[in-house]
């Protein structure tokens, strides 16, 4: 209902039904859905899409558009958020949310599009009458026509604090990431300002969709006759599809034998399957399975060397998604549903072990637009005990002279360095493997013994890696 006073209407001019647009409309769905209800955007849009598509009066021109608008709001968000707050009488904080969520599409549209200015805001003001009711989009006009008098450049001259004075605060409003965000990835990264600006500036970009082609299940140059394919960078396994489109159409992708999976997991399954073992070679674990990428093309390699995987993940509707994945998998494998901190499996069992941990997913920005905003610091202390259970395991579930490969998809280092470090000084009998040399033809992989990918300077996500062995 609005909150605005009941007016008569001003006579002689009689009421216009707004008119309804059903990009923005959706846009404006999905953003309500993950800022009410904490859903994420690349789960919530696709059926959107598809049931606008269904209905009719949606093509794919304007699907394009309503995923853009979306994910861009909610990347831009932190940047919008200072424009809009600039453009206001009042803290951004008491004006309600889906108001602001009119209004940060709007920003978008007007700062991040080439919509023309007219177009933009009167979108934004039809949308906001459909959605908010006349008197909320009088604001929204009123705030509109003060963001389009600056275009993006002419904004963060006035609203991001200088570089020199402040510049963990400038990165962080001039790319859009919390600024607790930023200084942990400067802290990952090293370097100077050129360095961290590249990096946020990969976090804003749309990832390529990759493909896998899953090793004796499906091969790249099946995958390269579709349209647009190219080889993939790194991983002998990789398809990009350059410009996107429905991976799941595809026919090798429909039934399993091929992938969706980001080129960073890809090599961190091969790293792992390529690490220099000491004795046989038969029984590979990956202890945090769900949904089952890693564990897909690892039991593909396996079944090529007659070794075979056992797939283990906590959450039993994930164990089910591994299991999915992995049928028709040409090689031995199972897949169990078990808490890798207490596992049912017997110390010393396995030649190879993944644990691919949870952890912020602050090296998958790219593709989880909303997730940089609703992560906190706090969340760090939350998993660093069961980062550290989880290769505590697996350390003692390898066998000696065996390999652990310890993954996150978060470059920060209370995940990644701290955590193998704490558990080196636990286990005297490990010690650390290059990873690098098992990554041939990766560029810029640190200066070891781990490894850590870029999207800025890999195209993948920033995925972490350290191989561990079982000396005694
Ligand atoms: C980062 S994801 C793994 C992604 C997976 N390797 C892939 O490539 O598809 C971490 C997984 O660990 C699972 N997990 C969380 N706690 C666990 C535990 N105590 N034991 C085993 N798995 C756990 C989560 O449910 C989640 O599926």
């Amino acid at each position: 209902m609005s909150d605005q006073p009941r007016r008569p209407r001003k006579p002689g001019k009689p009421y216009r039904r707004p008119e309804k647009d059903p990009v923005r409309l959706l846009a404006f769905e999905a953003l309500r859905a993950v800022d009410e209800r904490d859903a994420y955007a690349n789960l919530v849009l696709p059926p959107l899409l598809r049931t606008a598509r269904e209905g009719g009066d949606f093509d794919a021109r304007d699907a394009a558009l309503a995923t853009e608008l979306v994910y861009g709001t909610l990347r831009r968000q932190g940047t919008y958020d200072a424009v809009v707050a600039a453009c206001v009488d009042r803290p951004l904080r008491e004006v309600d949310p889906p108001v602001l969520d009119v209004l940060g599409l709007g920003a978008h549209q007007l700062l991040g599009t080439r919509i023309p200015t007219h177009a933009a805001v009167s979108a934004s003001v039809e949308l906001a009458r459909v959605v908010l009711g006349d008197g909320r989009a009088k604001f929204v006009n009123a705030v509109l026509r003060k963001v389009a008098q600056h275009d993006l450049d002419g904004w963060l001259e006035r609203v991001a604090p200088p570089y020199d004075e402040d510049p963990e605060d400038h990165l962080a409003v001039v790319h859009s990431h919390p600024r607790w965000v930023v200084s942990a990835l400067w802290d990952s990264l090293g370097g100077g300002r050129a360095g961290i600006e590249e990096l946020l500036r990969a976090d804003n970009e749309r990832p390529e969709v990759t493909l896998v082609a899953r090793p004796g299940r499906a091969t790249t140059g099946e995958l390269l006759d579709e349209e647009a394919a190219l080889p993939g960078r790194w991983s002998p396994y990789a398809v990009r599809l350059s410009e996107g489109g429905e991976p799941g159409v595809i026919p090798a992708v429909a039934d399993g034998r091929a992938g969706v999976q980001d080129e960073g997991s890809q090599l961190v399954a091969l790293a792992l399957a390529n690490a220099p073992l000491d004795g046989p070679d038969r029984l590979w674990l990956d202890g945090c399975a769900g949904p089952g990428g890693k564990a897909a093309l690892l039991a593909a390699l396996a079944a090529e060397r007659g070794a075979a995987l056992l797939a283990s993940e906590k959450q039993p509707h994930r164990a089910k998604l591994v299991a999915k994945v992995l049928a028709g998998n040409p090689g031995p494998y199972q897949v169990v549903a078990a808490d890798g901190t207490r596992p049912p499996w017997r110390a010393g069992t396995f030649d190879r072990v993944l644990v691919d941990v949870p952890c912020t997913g602050l090296g998958a920005l790219r593709r989880r637009p909303e997730a940089r905003w609703r992560r906190r610091p706090g969340d760090l202390e939350g998993f660093a005990p069961l980062q550290r259970g989880l290769l505590r395991t697996a350390l003692e579930s390898v066998r000696v002279g065996g390999v652990v490969g310890y993954a996150t998809c978060s470059p920060h280092l209370a995940e990644t360095r701290a955590v193998v470090a704490d558990l080196l000084k636990q286990f005297p009998d490990v010690e650390l493997l290059d990873a690098r040399p098992l990554l041939p033809g990766v560029p810029e992989l640190g200066e070891g013994p781990d490894v850590q990918l870029w999207p800025h300077v890999h195209g993948t996500d920033a995925m972490y890696l350290a191989l561990i062995r079982r000396t005694g």
